[in-house]
């Protein structure tokens, strides 16, 4: 194999092995009210990876997306920034994050987070288009 095959192959285990943790992750969901369960993971920079599961709530507003349990852990786990995610559904499937947890991951992975989506990998600017992010206040902040 030349560096470049061996470099797409390290790309693909590294996806593999994240959709693995997502996966895993997953059989933890606490979803008895739609029986729809998720798992996220994600690597963050210093190397680590987070994983979350979906936790409903009787108060079914109250519910916390598997990407918030993400969040939380990358915070309490000694931060970093997000640089690539994935969520599957009980069947393990790509899913996409919901629109909420779009801004979750811009906030922690900005732009330029790799995301895998249900059309392949894809950077954080397609995922959330135009978002609304931390620069939106410095501006008027600044102004
Ligand atoms: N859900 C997530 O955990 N993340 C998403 O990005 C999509 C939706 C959960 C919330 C709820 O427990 C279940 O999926 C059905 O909406």
């Amino acid at each position: 194999m030349n560096g470049q095959s061996n470099e797409r192959a390290d790309e693909q285990q590294l996806w593999d092995e994240l959709r693995a943790a997502a996966t895993e992750a997953m059989r933890s969901a606490y979803a008895p009210y739609s029986g729809y369960r998720v798992g996220a993971a994600a690597l963050v920079d210093d190397g680590r990876t987070v994983v979350g599961c979906n936790v409903e709530n009787a108060a079914y507003g109250v519910t916390l997306c598997a990407e918030c349990g993400l969040v939380s852990s990358l915070h309490a786990g000694g931060g970093g920034r997000l640089t690539r995610f994935v969520c599957v559904n009980g069947e393990g499937d790509v899913i996409m994050p919901c629109g909420r947890c779009r801004q979750l991951l811009w906030e922690h992975g900005g732009a330029g987070l790799q995301v895998m989506t249900v059309r392949g990998v894809r950077p954080m600017s397609e995922v959330l288009p135009d978002a609304f992010g931390p620069e939106a206040l410095e501006q008027v902040r600044g102004a």
